[in-house]
């Protein structure tokens, strides 16, 4: 097991990515506790708003009083809205950027201190913050921002033996996403996007989670991997 008797606190644990995440370091041996506005199926389960600073204080500090440390952090809270620039409302700009980027602050400020050489953070950004996709202006900014956190955390803490990388998907099957896939054509223009020929699924990300959190990973850091089918590795089309 790669992360036997690890402390791994899981943010957006409740779905998705974050709760396949959950799931893998578990199964590899960790204690898990999931942050999330709604329960979680995790050994601790808090509920809470990642935007709120007393509620992540706490949260943080309820996991590290039961079990004393934190070695892990995955932070997957995220939400999406779908418009350009001149559409967003100023509030939904504010939103989308507190609870993807605030969310990551918060979480990495309040479990930092009770973390030690060895120790591992794993942010989830998105294929968006490396390559422009139309209509996401705020989520691919927020993508692309902590990106670029990824690799300040990985030198501030570096140091420390800290570890900081960070997971960009593809376009993953999750409920954040079932929508744009609901249609057959749509679903297919998206799978034409990935070499690979298919969308992602939670597994695929968590184990590049596993990957990155264990001493596999050990002299990796400031990095952000794509996990996408080959979305990035350039144009998927015949041309
Ligand atoms: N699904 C994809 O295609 C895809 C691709 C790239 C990146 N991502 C990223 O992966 C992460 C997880 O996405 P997902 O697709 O699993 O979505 P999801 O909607 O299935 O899960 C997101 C989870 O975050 C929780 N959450 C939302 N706001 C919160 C808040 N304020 N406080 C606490 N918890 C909150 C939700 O309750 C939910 O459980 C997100 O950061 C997303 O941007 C997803």
């Amino acid at each position: 097991m790669k992360l036997e008797g690890k402390v791994a606190v899981v943010t957006g644990s409740a779905s998705g990515i974050g709760a396949a995440i959950a799931g893998a370091f578990a199964a590899e041996g960790a204690r898990v506790a999931g942050i999330d506005l709604r329960p979680s199926r995790c050994a601790i389960s808090l509920e809470a708003d990642v935007t709120d600073e007393e509620a992540v204080r706490g949260a943080v500090g309820a996991v590290v009083e039961r079990w004393g440390r934190v070695d892990i952090l995955s932070t997957n809270a995220g939400i999406a809205v779908r418009k350009p620039v001149d559409e967003l409302a100023a509030e939904e700009w504010d939103r989308v950027m507190a609870v993807n980027l605030r969310g990551v602050f918060l979480a990495s400020k309040y479990a930092l201190p009770h973390m030690g050489s060895g120790a591992a953070i794993v942010h989830m950004a998105s294929v968006v913050g490396l390559m422009g996709t139309r209509n996401r202006a705020v989520y691919t900014a927020t993508k692309g921002a902590i990106i670029a956190l990824t690799r300040n955390m990985a030198l501030d803490y570096a140091g420390r033996g800290i570890r900081v990388n960070c997971i960009c998907p593809g376009f993953t099957r999750t409920p954040l996403t079932e929508k744009l896939f609901a249609d057959p054509e749509r679903e297919a223009r998206f799978r034409a996007l990935h070499p690979l020929g298919r969308l992602g699924e939670p597994e695929d990300v968590a184990r590049a989670a596993v990957f990155l959190a264990s001493a596999d990973a050990g002299w990796i850091t400031g990095v952000a991997l794509p996990v996408d089918g080959g979305f990035t590795a350039g144009q998927a089309a015949d041309i």
